[in-house]
């Protein structure tokens, strides 16, 4: 069965890629390359053991998309493809409405052309906003995000809402990631943000191979155990294997789902440091500053409804996501 991938090329889509094809599925990637390099397709499809069709479009072409799911009869969409980085969609908003909120549209325009009616959508714990209450189940109230990027998966997630009440063979399944890290064990695939990175992982990769000098923490007077924020990691390899579960679930289903993907745990900023020095071998050089704006104190999930819809729960723990990422950061600096 062939499952069509926007943003497939990118870091949670090529590893998605390779989860579906040792499951049994025929992925198809589909994505624009702006924030990815057409020869990831080398590794995926080593890692895939099959030929894995990359097609160069934009989602915000409603008739590519058509033509896409048309020739190679895919019979479901996971969509990945989007921009991401939190304090550029604060900068460029339209770009983020325009490729997030619009491209979806015209992906779901293109998909009701071809009749294709069943689509996982990349949401994020973002829509949860600052938690009252830990941990954050499906049933914890939204908050209004603080920005752009965050408003776009909120007004997805509504839009794909209306979809299905307007279509009732439709199925939209919203996974909500906590926040995805580290690298497929080969070293082959991973995340490479382009310049300096933006989120904790990457920028503490590069810090312990010595690409930076140092680590700002932000912020030490949380109320939480040693005052630093606290996050749920979740190893991008589970996360790729959620996502052939909720298809796998989705397929033949009706109707909207929101489901958490995270390992239920949190760790801080220092617990991260502390895991990646043990599994780097290499010292991460550190200074307190400032909180960054929009950042909240601690978020994690109960990740109870994937395991009793879909049965899967993350395997990996912080030192496995800390060893892949670092094997992916000496891989990438040989190349
Ligand atoms: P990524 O940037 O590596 O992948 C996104 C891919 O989409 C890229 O390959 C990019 O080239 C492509 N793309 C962007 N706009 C496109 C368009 N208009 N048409 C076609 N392709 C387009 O990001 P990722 O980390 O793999 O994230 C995938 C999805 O998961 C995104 O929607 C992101 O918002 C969401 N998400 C990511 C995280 C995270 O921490 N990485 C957390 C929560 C949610
Ligand atoms: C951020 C986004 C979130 C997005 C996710 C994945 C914000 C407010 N949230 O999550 O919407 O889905 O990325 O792209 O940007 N930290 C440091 N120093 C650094 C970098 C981070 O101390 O140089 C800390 C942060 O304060 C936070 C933790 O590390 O406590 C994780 O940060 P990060 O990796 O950026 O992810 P989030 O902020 O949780």
């Amino acid at each position: 069965m062939r499952i069509l991938l926007t943003g497939g090329a990118g870091f949670i889509g090529s590893h998605t890629a390779v989860a579906l094809a040792n499951a049994g599925f025929e992925p198809v990637l589909f994505d624009n390359f702006s924030n990815a390099d057409p020869d990831v397709i080398g590794p995926i499809c080593e890692l895939a053991k099959q030929s894995v069709p990359l097609c160069h479009g934009d989602i915000r072409d409603a008739k590519t998309v058509e033509n896409v799911l048309r020739t190679y009869e895919c019979e479901a969409v996971i969509h990945f493809a989007g921009l991401k980085a939190v304090g550029e969609s604060v900068a460029k908003p339209l770009d983020y409405y325009d490729n997030n909120v619009n491209g979806t549209i015209s992906l779901l325009e293109g998909m009701k052309a071809a009749g294709v009616k069943t689509l996982i959508f990349s949401s994020s714990s973002t829509v949860y906003g600052d938690p009252d209450q830990l941990p954050l189940t499906e049933a914890s109230p939204l908050k209004p995000a603080t920005n752009p990027y965050g408003r776009t998966k909120m007004m997805v997630e509504e839009i794909l809402s209306d979809v299905t009440k307007s279509d009732d063979a439709f199925c939209a399944v919203c996974l909500r990631y906590f926040n995805p890290i580290g690298a497929h064990p080969s070293g082959l695939i991973g995340e490479n943000p382009n310049g300096i990175p933006n989120n904790l992982l990457p920028y503490v990769a590069r810090v312990a191979s010595g690409q930076l000098a140092s680590l700002k923490v932000f912020g030490n007077d949380y109320p939480t155990p040693d005052g630093t924020g606290v996050r749920d990691y979740i190893h991008v390899v589970d996360l790729a294997e959620g996502h052939v579960k909720a298809l796998q679930w989705a397929l033949g289903k009706t109707g909207w789902t929101a489901v958490n993907l995270g390992c239920g745990r949190g760790y801080s900023v220092l617990e991260v440091i502390r895991a990646f020095e043990k599994a780097s071998g290499r010292a991460v050089p550190f200074t307190f500053a400032p909180r960054r704006d929009g950042d909240i104190a601690e978020n994690y999930a109960d990740a109870t409804l994937a395991k009793t819809l879909f049965g899967w729960e993350a395997q990996l723990g912080i030192d496995e996501m800390c060893r892949d990422a670092w094997h992916f950061e000496c891989q990438r600096q040989k190349d």
